[in-house]
């Protein structure tokens, strides 16, 4: 046999169909690079340890390259893993007596667990970068609706008046902290579990320190067994995917709502819309639904990754294989679903009449006015509750006649009598005034939230500074490694 993993232990090769039950290979695409970039850094070490002769060293290198340079497609398919056909593949290039080196020391359980956290966090780094365009488009929108009515819910039913702008903070607001979790997660998954080998380390004088500096980790996984067994760096991840998700089904959920005729409050862009193949005059807003939709994928890749952790026994067993997949499959959802709701933010229509004229439908303005009752009166807040609540089942919006009728039935005097004007009432039951009074911290005032999309506005930058200096810190390290590479090559 000539398969390098088993021809010593084993006698007989896997059929097709166990060879599709056990291997990783289709969803190993997502590691192909990463494992390169452990092989080289791996190699280096080997050979700045005095593990491996300089010679060595420099025909393997060259052999990585050139299995980098012709893809992953000239790889042997037959074999059940990324890894062990990339070092096959070495070893066809530049024979077993160089190319069976590289693996000393070295387990395919570190090497996984390295190139998914290698491949793990670009993906991080580019979720976090997709996450500050969706807050800038809603800052953007936001910054020129600061003055739009709308009603505002609870229970799906109109509350209170607000303003657009309000609202699409408040989706900013849950983004942002998605977007801290996302950047929590980033700092424990870029730790490096290479040199742990298959769990107990090696005997062999490995400088894991100098291999996670050259693949750009942060720090080490340090104990072994701990490092090849865990996978909750993946379940904290697609844990925060399914967060942003969660958040993002109910931007599109509303979206979906306020694009029907009876709000008519948005219309997406045509490109964001499909019609149907029957009904000539339907404008779907497909990408919203489907957004909505993929949360379902991702919230059940979360589910299958804490099922497979649950109950194993250290430290590495095959089920972890099965994890992995359920990752990028989260990563892929979730970056489009992110990309997506930028783009339809961005170049959807909006209908601010129709808000407007919504914004007071269902008499929004009660609780302004029995707050006005209390300023004025000093009554209770309980007492005016009750009178705006008694008034709210007529039709119409009080006038102060009506409002002295009810208060003289349950308090024995008008409110007029204690205070109250025309011209509170009517300033009471105006939406704008409403919104104007609303200024404290967080509320819908236009200099509160106007002050609020500055604030933002600077952090975002803040944040994209911080993912600069991050991919800047990988590049950086990824330099080093590739320089000290090209030395080794030469023969230095
Ligand atoms: N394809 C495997 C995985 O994704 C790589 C590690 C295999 N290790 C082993 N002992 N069979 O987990």
């Amino acid at each position: 046999m000539s398969n390098i993993l088993r021809r010593g232990r084993l006698s007989s090769s896997p059929d097709e169909d166990i060879l599709n039950f056990t291997s990783s290979m289709s969803a190993d695409k997502w590691i192909f690079e990463a494992d390169i970039l452990v092989d080289l850094a791996h190699t280096v070490m080997l050979k700045e340890q005095g593990i491996i002769k300089a010679d060595d060293c420099s025909k393997i290198l060259k052999g990585l390259l050139a299995v980098k340079e012709d893809g992953i497609e000239k790889l042997d398919h037959s074999y059940e893993d990324i890894h062990i056909s990339l070092e096959s593949r070495l070893i066809d290039l530049v024979g077993e007596e160089t190319g069976g080196r590289m693996h000393s020391g070295r387990s395919r359980n570190d090497e996984v667990a390295t190139c998914i956290r290698i491949r793990l966090r670009d993906e991080l780094l580019s979720i976090m970068e997709e996450l500050a365009g969706l807050r800038s488009a809603l800052l953007n929108r936001a910054s020129v609706h600061t003055e739009t009515l709308m009603p505002g819910f609870t229970h799906l039913q109109h509350a209170q008046p607000t303003t657009f702008a309000h609202h699409l903070l408040a989706h900013e607001g849950a983004l942002a902290r998605d977007s801290d979790r996302v950047t929590d997660a980033f700092t424990r998954v870029n730790k490096s579990p290479l040199g742990a080998a298959a769990f107990a380390s090696t005997g062999f004088d490995l400088n894991r320190e100098r291999t996670a500096s050259l693949l750009g980790f942060g720090s080490l996984l340090e104990n072994s067994m701990d490092a090849v067994s865990s996978r909750d760096f993946l379940i904290e991840t697609a844990s925060a995917f399914a967060n942003i998700m969660v958040n993002l089904s109910r931007m599109a959920e509303e979206l979906v709502i306020w694009s029907t005729p009876e709000f008519g409050f948005v219309e997406l862009h045509d490109s964001y819309s499909s019609t149907s193949s029957i009904m000539p005059q339907k404008k779907n807003p497909d990408t919203a639904e489907l957004i909505r939709g993929k949360v379902g994928t991702v919230i059940g890749s979360l589910m299958a990754l804490l099922t497979i952790c649950k109950a194993l026994p250290l430290s590495y067993n095959r089920d972890l294989q099965e994890a992995t997949p359920n990752m990028w499959r989260s990563v892929e959802a979730t970056r489009s679903a992110v990309r997506i709701m930028t783009g339809i933010i961005g170049s959807m229509k909006v209908n601010t009449d129709a808000m407007a004229t919504q914004s007071t439908a269902g008499f929004t303005t009660a609780t302004e006015l029995a707050d006005t009752m209390v300023r004025a009166t000093g009554i209770p807040f309980r007492t005016a509750h009750q009178i705006v609540g008694v008034l709210a089942r007529g039709t119409g919006i009080p006038t102060l006649k009506e409002i002295d009728a009810v208060s003289s039935d349950i308090l024995g005097a008008g409110l007029s009598e204690r205070g109250l004007t025309e011209e509170m009432v009517k300033d009471a039951l105006d939406p704008v005034s409403n919104i104007r009074r609303r200024r404290i911290i967080g509320g819908p005032s236009p200099d509160e939230t106007g002050r609020a999309i500055s604030m933002h506005i600077g952090e975002l930058e803040e944040v994209r500074y911080r993912i600069n200096v991050l991919n800047g810190s990988i590049e950086n390290s990824l330099k080093e490694l590739f320089d000290t590479v090209e030395k080794c090559m030469e023969g230095n």
